[in-house]
């Protein structure tokens, strides 16, 4: 199963919400594979402990546009059972390049199919817009994941990802399903925080897990580790909650 894990705003927690349901779900035994899809390359720091790839490293471009493999590109991550292809800022030219490959919008889809038999799951972190390489992402996926931030104007920019999500089951993937939105850094002491999810709910009956994903400073922490924050301090609030939003994501299907 492909997950994309989208939206286009910026800081919603999709780098946070990937590298944490991917590190639960290899921590249950399955083998899990993270595709940094994001020039600015979080989720690849926030799971090698601190190191950084090395400098021959391929990254998500080279699979997308060079025809270098999984298997070559993937290094091995600070969680066990936990694979990795990288992202580095080539990622942005990548998207330029892209753009006049024919088959440009199933680049991804191509390059991670050969991988699904090794890794039952795998997680790609999109970048903060809807261009070429988050289509690229709906396209190779079979769910998509979206974070979404408690904060005023959540709904903002949503409409647009689900028309996005409609395009792209009319024309490229008809399979493209909705595993689930998740509410993102919710902050109990604040009224607008429980009234944004109640709305959101409202809004989209049905498709927003449970679990609702706390605010705490773990979090922020947690990235200059390169760890997940469910590794870094598994018995925080949002670590525990990641793990009950891991276990949703699974029993979804
Ligand atoms: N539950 C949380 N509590 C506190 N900080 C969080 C939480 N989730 C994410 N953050 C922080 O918010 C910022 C944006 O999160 P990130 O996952 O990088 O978002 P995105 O990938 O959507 O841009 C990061 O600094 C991250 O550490
Ligand atoms: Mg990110």
């Amino acid at each position: 199963m492909i997950y994309a894990v989208a939206n286009q705003k910026g800081g919603v927690g999709k780098t946070t919400t990937t590298i944490n349901v991917a590190a639960c779900i290899a921590a249950a035994g399955h083998r899990v594979l993270l595709v940094d899809a994001d020039a600015q390359a979080n989720a690849t720091s926030g799971v090698l402990g601190g190191e950084r790839p090395g400098a021959d490293a391929l990254t998500t471009a080279d699979v997308m546009l060079d025809g270098a493999s999984v298997a070559a590109a993937r290094i091995p991550t600070v969680v066990p059972g936990l694979d990795l292809v990288p992202a580095s800022a080539d990622l942005a030219g990548a998207a330029v390049e892209m753009v006049d490959r024919v088959g440009r919008e199933r680049l991804l889809r191509e390059a991670l199919q050969p991988a699904t038999a090794e890794y039952p799951y795998v997680f790609i972190d999109c970048p903060p817009s809807l261009d070429l390489i988050t289509i690229n992402a709906l396209v190779a996926a079979d769910r998509l994941i979206v974070p979404v931030q408690c904060e005023y104007y959540a709904l903002e920019g949503l409409s647009r990802l689900m028309e996005t999500v409609a395009e792209v089951r009319a024309r490229l993937n008809p399979a493209l399903a909705i595993s689930g939105l998740l509410m993102t850094m919710h902050d109990p002491r604040t009224r607008i925080s429980g009234e944004v999810v109640n709305e959101v709910r409202t809004h989209f009956p049905g498709l927003v897990l449970d679990t609702v994903v706390p605010r705490n400073v773990r979090v922020t922490e947690s990235p200059s580790f390169g760890e997940p924050v469910v590794r870094y301090d598994p018995q925080c609030a949002a670590a525990e909650a990641y793990q009950e939003a891991s276990r949703e994501v699974m029993a979804r299907g």
